[in-house]
């Protein structure tokens, strides 16, 4: 059921879980505070009891209600909220955000950038828990179709946004210790993009560690769980050579990005899902694809992007590629 603001706002106040739009994926929401509503989100998405969920709120003003927000983390704040970016942050042992959190000392927010959910927020007045919106082990849901199709009667409704503009999930960083940034999940904010905020400021010299390094490893408890995968197995091919040589092997339907010209080198001999054709429409529509592809009810899909390169879009989507393919082929 597709909901008004004010219908969402009622459910969510009587404990009951709705999914709102953010720029990002779709949330599955429940008030943070409230452990039945938190309890239910984890039903729902089937999700294990210890991976804790990111809190979503109105403004920097609001988060320090719950938290207090050092130095570096408020800085990065006023840069880059409300947007695809999520903060480590200490709590206090009786913080009313414990149901959200599994009883960690810790929280993750978040400032989404969009006006239907940053409205709903606000009316409501409490922070928002909101896993992606999909079944655990699932890939998220970027449209109201996707999210049907996966929890459908299992929610009270739909806050309808659309499209969501970026498709990938938020970053992640701690940044509580004030000199370094850890980035704890890549989103399409990375290393460079918190290096130039950082440039020519106090902050200047803070250490800026990915994902990739070891002392970034494991902080974030989702990160040991299979995500994203859909239900067909994915090969991911990285050349044209090697397209022709699954072809008869794995069949023809292939998930595509990159250029026209290569978009028609393909079209004859395989049933093409178009992702589009820069890395920004890639990650967009990434998901949905997937989606796409298991409509298909095919036994297995090609995946092939030439174009990806070192990017922070890029190296968000190729985590999640790396997590698509762990699946057992
Ligand atoms: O873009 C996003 O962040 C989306 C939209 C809806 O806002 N939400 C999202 O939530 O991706 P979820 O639950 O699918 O991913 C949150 C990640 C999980 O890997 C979880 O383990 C981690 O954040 N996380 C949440 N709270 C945490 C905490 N207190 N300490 C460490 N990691 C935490
Ligand atoms: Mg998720």
């Amino acid at each position: 059921m597709l909901l008004t603001i004010d219908q969402a706002v009622e459910f969510l106040r009587s404990g009951e879980v709705v999914v709102f739009p953010t720029e990002t994926v779709y949330g599955l929401g429940a008030v943070a505070s409230n452990p039945l509503a938190v309890e239910n989100v984890y039903k729902i998405k089937n999700r294990p009891r210890d991976n804790p969920l990111i809190c979503h709120f109105y403004d920097i003003k609001q988060i320090r209600k719950y938290a207090k927000i050092p130095e570096l983390t408020r800085f990065l704040m006023q840069k880059f909220c409300p947007g695809p970016i999520s903060f480590l942050l200490d709590i206090t042992t009786d913080s009313p955000l414990l149901p959200a959190t599994c009883g960690l000392p810790t929280m993750v927010a978040r400032i989404p950038n969009h006006p239907l959910t940053l409205k709903l927020i606000q009316k409501i007045g409490l922070p928002l828990v909101g896993p992606s919106a999909n079944t655990s082990g699932k890939f998220s849901g970027t449209d109201v179709e996707m999210i049907q199709q996966d929890l459908g009667n299992k929610i009270a409704g739909i806050l309808d946004g659309g499209k969501c503009q970026i498709g990938m999930e938020s970053t992640i960083i701690d940044a509580r210790d004030n000199n370094t940034i850890k980035i704890l999940r890549q989103g399409i904010i990375g290393k460079p993009e918190l290096a130039e905020a950082v440039q020519k400021t106090r902050f200047e010299n803070v250490q800026i560690l990915d994902r990739n390094s070891t002392q970034t490893k494991m902080v974030t408890p989702g990160s040991k769980y299979k995500h994203y995968a859909p239900v067909t197995p994915v090969i991911w091919v990285k050349s044209f050579a090697e397209i022709e040589q699954y072809k008869h092997k794995h069949g023809q339907t292939i998930i595509f990005g990159g250029s026209l010209s290569d978009l028609e080198k393909i079209k004859p001999s395989h049933n093409v899902i178009f992702l589009g054709e820069t890395i920004p429409e890639i990650a967009k529509n990434f998901y949905r694809c997937l989606f796409e592809l298991d409509q298909k009810k095919v036994s297995k899909g090609l995946l092939f992007i030439p174009i990806l390169d070192d990017s922070s879009i890029s190296l968000s989507l190729i985590d999640k590629i790396n997590k698509i393919i762990q699946s057992e082929i």
